[in-house]
């Protein structure tokens, strides 16, 4: 029986196909620097994802496969092991290991190796164009597996709400649902999101000042291209958000690290470094990764530094619904007298990430700068889903779901504090937030994180290293460990193998 946590399943036996696996072409590079253990179970993925190995097939036992490949049969069980926190493959009593009937849709898409083109060396390609080509090779599967941080949890209630807002409005197809509309959104969603962030978030806007986007990631991108020139210069957080980074990347931004500490952004240390930047990226509200909330005197150390400079702050307000002790601050765009803020804010937190909107609040003399810039990259947000949340939010869906899941995240950043304290309290220091779906620990003694991050998904936990987060100033060892998406059991039995790997690394 392969790893000591197998689910066992009473299903039927196998159905025709199940021998297949022993005929499957394996091939285990020995001097390879990836793991042996990882190695089996890539290319098994691989299999399943690619229907090379359908569903119902049984796997070879483990003893079989480490004879065939030349392993040892520990890294055997445990890539199965692996395979099965992950949901591809279940245990049968009696019977062995077999491959899920219903492997699920999203981790088929997420593991499907992305076609190279070919000569990709000599393409002939924008800057801009190498640029992303090199973020995509950097980019990882997303694992729907604990720590991985934007996992959102999503309760039945807020199924069922979601449902009936989707089905009112199907109900009611109407030519409006079906045709071209507002670039910068519909007016139904943008009246309801200007009212949730007067009241939540003491933002200043009237609807016509939202613009409604397909994620952070897009009011970022849109408001870089917008307002930055290719060489300007922009203070960047440091340690800080690599999405923002990319965008700025991407338009030619020059970035200019600004230290962070527990006041958040080191408004000072901008100023020495480049007085007269263009703008600035910041998470004033939760600080990422750091967790740091802004002082109000950075705050508006910060607002007098944009107006006497003319220069624009992106305030990225992603996370703060969730926030377990207090009130939370204003947003900083709620204090900006010279409307140099532009504030963004994202559903994907708010309520689940596949929903895929988010919006920004502009200054009034930037609606049309917006409305053609997002006109521009993909000409409107989707008309009905847009309807959709807005049905929802009308409802009063969106204020109930946040209360109940600010319950639930709190309960599950407290059972991570306390479970990785008790597990790694020697070796690590907890930061505890007081918003926020993820949190920061940082290594005590010179373990690397890189490592830890590698071996840990190896042992089906996703954790992400801290110090590639840090630009310039000095880095930090340590992990982000995200609980908004992970009940108490599997945030806990996470913990306890983090410690594993932590304490195998040292
Ligand atoms: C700091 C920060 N900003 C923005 C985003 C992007 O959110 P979205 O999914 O809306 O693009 C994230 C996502 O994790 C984030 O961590």
């Amino acid at each position: 029986m392969p790893g000591s946590q197998l689910k066992v399943s009473k299903r039927r036996a196998p159905r025709a196909g199940g021998g297949w696996a022993d005929f499957l072409d394996l091939a285990i590079d020995h001097d390879s620097e990836i793991p042996l253990l990882q190695q089996v179970c890539q290319q098994l993925r691989q299999a399943i994802v690619s229907r090379s190995l359908l569903p119902g097939s049984r796997l070879p036992s483990s003893r079989r496969l480490a004879d065939r490949l030349g392993v040892s049969r520990t890294s055997v069980l445990s890539a199965y092991d692996q395979l099965l926190t992950e949901g591809y493959v279940e245990g049968r009593a009696g019977s062995g290991t077999y491959v899920t009937d219903d492997v699920p849709e999203q981790l088929i898409s997420a593991i499907l190796p992305r076609p190279v083109a070919e000569k990709a060396g000599s393409l002939r390609l924008s800057a801009a164009g190498k640029r992303f080509r090199s973020l995509a090779q950097g980019l990882e599967p997303f694992e729907d597996i604990p720590f991985r941080a934007g996992c959102c949890s999503v309760d039945a209630i807020t199924i069922e709400n979601w449902r009936r807002a989707c089905s009112r409005q199907l109900r009611s197809l109407e030519r409006v649902h079906l045709r071209y509309s507002d670039p910068i959104g519909v007016l139904s969603l943008r009246r309801e999101v200007a009212q949730y962030l007067k009241a939540a978030r003491a933002v200043r806007c009237d609807p016509e000042q939202v613009v409604i986007l397909s994620g952070a990631q897009q009011a970022l991108d849109l408001s870089v291209r917008s307002l930055i020139d290719p060489g300007d210069a922009v203070w960047v957080e440091d340690p800080g958000y690599m999405g923002a980074r990319f965008a700025l990347r991407a338009a030619g931004a020059d970035l200019i690290p600004v230290p962070v500490d527990q006041d958040g952004l080191d408004v000072g240390a901008g100023l020495q470094r480049c007085r007269n930047a263009r703008a600035a990226y910041v998470t004033p509200s939760h600080q990422f990764p750091t967790g740091a909330v802004m002082s109000m005197r950075r705050r508006l150390e910060l607002l007098s530094w944009a107006k006497e400079n003319d220069a624009w702050i992106i305030e990225d307000d992603y996370d703060s619904e969730f926030r377990y002790v207090g009130r939370p601050l204003a947003s900083l765009q709620g204090i900006d007298q010279c409307s140099r803020v532009i504030y963004i804010g994202t559903l994907s937190k708010m309520l689940f990430p596949g929903i895929r909107l988010g919006f920004a609040v502009v200054p009034k003399e930037l609606i049309e700068v917006f409305t053609g810039a997002k006109f521009t990259t993909d000409r409107q947000p989707p008309t009905l889903q847009q309807a959709m949340v807005a049905d929802f939010m009308r409802f009063g869906f969106l204020t109930s779901h946040i209360r109940r899941m600010r319950t639930r995240y709190r309960e599950a950043r407290d059972v991570v504090v306390e479970s990785v304290t008790r597990f790694l309290g020697d070796l690590i220091d907890v930061e505890v937030p007081e918003c926020g779906m993820q949190l920061a620990v940082h290594f005590k003694h010179g373990i690397s994180d890189l490592k830890v991050a590698e071996a840990a998904l190896s042992h089906g936990i996703s954790v992400r290293p801290i110090s590639p987060l840090y630009l310039d100033s000095p880095a930090r060892q340590g992990l982000l460990l995200g609980y908004s998406g992970f009940d108490s059991r599997k945030l806990q039995f996470a913990s306890q193998r983090l410690a594993e790997v932590v304490k195998s690394i040292l």
